[in-house]
């Protein structure tokens, strides 16, 4: 049995009928659809449990405080880190690269220098340009090879003593490219800089061990993985996030408190001023366990075998020119189509049920690289199908007859 055909029925959206046509969501990248269980779980939450965490002595606070942590024990798990404290529960991944640019700005000096590369999110530009900004610190970028695959020479070229973080994704919202992460951190860390990995697109599509990747920080959103919005996960290596001053203040985070000065609460909490997300987290539970019963191994070969399916589909098509590498890649595959602007491409599929997304993806850099204003792009998650692919090809094909 497919894995669509395992997991299709969990998903009670997919049952909605769009334009007169059963929905094909080819958007997943963008936010992905959610399971029933995840649905249930943060009903059955706020129906059963709810109370804040960590400062309630009754008994739905120590119900909800103990399905906060066991989230957390969870993603520890999912993602093979060594202890549950290296787990910062976050807004997602916008949130978690911004709380380290925000902890790592004030140690900035003049002269030092970030690399990013040429096809980050805007999630991963922005929060370092602000940490940056007035410091006399610069921003360099490694550059996409023609491939659409990063420039390692070049990217072993711009490491200096000065080269104080890394930051880069692990797989390209756009082109899908895998980027060779141990590789990457072995190198910056040869020059003493951090290492921090936007996981947004890899941890819903790969199994993740964060002792094997090695990296300092990785964070990702829970949104994309078949959990809710709102939640994310930054992980930091213990070391790395002991030594982290935090920059946001507020309940939970401290120890002890005077009017004009405190102590900062152990990790992870010490990084979570506030009332985190609870429902989130139960849900987020939720899709792990989904993920994991479904293997992860399998949801990796299943989303490839779509994405190699949709490139060789949408490449045949005349007039369609398909980003990214050839061969291994996320799941995701962006196109553009001769003569029509990729939001016009969007709306048309639209009006056939099928789902894409349109723009620059939050991806300018990489726009003005690929020398587009955006493109259009079909995503895909474990509920995704070799028919909805082919629906998808016949579409994208008649296209041409619009013109
Ligand atoms: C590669 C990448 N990084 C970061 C983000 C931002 O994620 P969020 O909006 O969940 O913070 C996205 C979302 O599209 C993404 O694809």
């Amino acid at each position: 049995m497919t894995l669509d055909a395992r997991a299709r029925g969990d998903f009670p959206i997919l049952t909605r009928v769009v334009n007169g046509h059963p929905i094909v969501y080819l958007d997943s990248a963008a936010s992905s659809q959610k399971p029933r269980t995840v649905i249930e779980a943060m009903t059955q939450y706020y129906e059963r449990s709810h109370a804040n965490v960590h400062r309630s002595i009754h008994t739905l606070g120590e119900e909800a405080t103990e399905l906060y942590e066991i989230a957390r024990d969870r993603v520890q798990r999912f993602i093979g880190a060594r202890h549950r404290q290296e787990i910062v529960f976050t807004r997602g991944t916008t949130d978690g690269i911004n709380i380290v640019a925000e902890s790592v700005a004030p140690t900035l000096r003049a002269g030092d220098e970030i690399v990013i590369t040429e096809m980050e999110h805007h999630s991963n530009v922005i929060p370092w340009q602000i940490a940056a900004r007035g410091r006399e610190v610069a921003i360099r970028s490694i550059p996409v090879t023609g491939e659409g695959t990063l420039d390692l020479e070049a990217f072993r070229r711009l490491l200096t003593p000065r080269t104080r973080l890394v930051a880069f994704t692990h797989i390209s919202n756009v082109l899908g490219t895998i980027s060779p992460v141990a590789a990457i951190v072995a190198e910056a860390r040869r020059v003493g800089a951090l290492t921090l990995v936007d996981g947004a697109q890899a941890a819903p599509h790969l199994p993740l061990d964060m002792s094997v990747l090695d990296c300092d920080f990785y964070a990702f959103s829970g949104h994309k993985m078949l959990g809710p919005t709102g939640i994310g996960v930054l992980y930091g290596r213990r070391e790395v996030l002991e030594a982290l001053e935090p920059s946001r203040g507020g309940g939970e985070m401290i120890k002890e408190v005077w009017t004009d000065r405190a102590t900062w609460n152990d990790l992870p909490w010490r990084l979570e001023p506030g009332t985190p997300p609870i429902a989130e987290a139960v849900g987020l539970t939720a899709a792990i366990e989904y993920l994991e019963k479904l293997g992860m191994e399998r949801v990796a070969e299943h989303e490839g075998a779509l994405a190699r399916q949709c490139v060789d589909l949408l490449a045949a098509v005349p007039g369609v020119t398909v980003y990214g590498p050839r061969g291994e890649r996320g799941a995701v595959v962006s196109f553009s189509v001769a003569g029509l602007h990729p939001h016009d491409v969007a709306a048309l599929l639209d009006a056939e049920g099928i789902a894409v997304r349109a723009g620059h993806h939050c991806a300018q850099p990489l726009m003005r690289r690929l020398g587009v204003v955006g493109t259009s792009r079909a995503s895909f998650s474990v509920y995704s199908s070799s028919e909805e692919i082919a629906l998808l090809g016949h579409a994208v094909g008649a296209l041409q007859s619009a013109l």
